[in-house]
């Protein structure tokens, strides 16, 4: 094996686990955070060379275009898992939560698709989010951007195949990684939504500590990584085949309600 990947946000849960496997099957890694020097042993992969990168500043995303230029499989995995209503979203936080999970990212890809073209082999995975196919209130600046990051790589795929280059979504569901504790949340203390809100969170926060491991995640990414001809999109976790069974199955209104009870909003 001689191909070179760089995971994002490789720190942490998803990240972590993604460059840690890909370094066990002999790929050379480099792993992001915003401040590997203050990493802790537990927040490093073994065999993987972590890189400063912090979505949020052009300039940090531009300084990595050199290695970029040399990478084959780049996991687009960082981002900010953010939450409010959209009335009370202010404009700072959207264009950051835009900025790290979308801007940042297709930026990456492009420092990195030359080099795949003129190779004639690569691969881009983008890290999604179940809930851009199972939409959720108070999550709408993260669904957008998920959703948002997902059709750059479905709109892309189809330039870049005939060079042996392959763009794939994975969509996870409730992946217990502790993100609950880091996401980003907008309430102010008079707003009309607190109380929904505040059960809404709970019971995200429940099920994300209840959900599958982020190794379980890392596999799905491998197993997109190494396909032939990988599909434009995985899901894993939530029980993701059988939801997306129903939802081809049920009509639109059933599916978001059983969506909304789920995190204990009865729609
Ligand atoms: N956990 C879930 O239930 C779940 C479900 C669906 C989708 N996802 C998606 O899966 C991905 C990973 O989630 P996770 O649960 O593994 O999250 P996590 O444990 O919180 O890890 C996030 C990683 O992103 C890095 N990061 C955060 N902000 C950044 C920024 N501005 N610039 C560069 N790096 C940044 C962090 O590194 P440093 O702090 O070291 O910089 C960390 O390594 C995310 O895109 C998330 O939206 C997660």
């Amino acid at each position: 094996m001689d191909r070179t990947a760089l995971v994002t946000g490789a720190s942490s849960g998803i990240g972590l686990a993604t460059a840690a496997a890909l370094a066990a099957r002999g790929f050379r890694v480099f792993g992001t955070s915003r401040d590997p020097e203050r990493l802790k042993p537990e927040q490093r992969a073994d065999g993987v060379d972590y890189l400063p990168l912090d979505l949020g500043d052009d300039a940090s995303i531009d300084s990595l275009a050199e290695t970029l230029a040399g990478v084959d499989v780049l996991v687009n995995n960082a981002g900010e898992s953010q939450s409010g209503p959209i009335e009370e979203l202010p404009g700072e936080a959207l264009r950051r939560i835009f900025q790290v999970n979308v801007f940042g990212p297709v930026r990456l890809a492009q420092l990195v698709l030359p080099g795949m073209r003129a190779r004639g082999y690569g691969r881009v995975v983008m890290v999604g989010s179940m809930l851009a196919s199972f939409p959720l209130a108070y999550r709408s600046s993260y669904v957008a951007s998920k959703a948002a990051i997902k059709g750059f790589s479905n709109g892309a795929r189809q330039e870049l195949t005939p060079f042996g280059v392959w763009l794939t979504t994975v969509e996870p569901g409730s992946i217990a990684t502790g993100i609950s504790e880091r996401r980003t949340k907008y309430i102010s203390d008079d707003s009309p939504y607190r109380e929904d809100f505040a059960r809404m969170l709970a019971a995200l926060d429940r099920n994300e500590r209840a959900g599958i491991t982020a190794e379980r995640v890392a596999q799905t990414i491998v197993t997109a990584i190494a396909a032939d001809r990988p599909k434009a999109r995985y899901a894993v976790g939530s029980n993701a085949p059988a939801v997306f069974a129903l939802k081809r199955l049920l009509p639109g209104g059933i599916v978001e309600k059983i969506v909304h009870r789920r995190h204990d909003l009865n729609r």
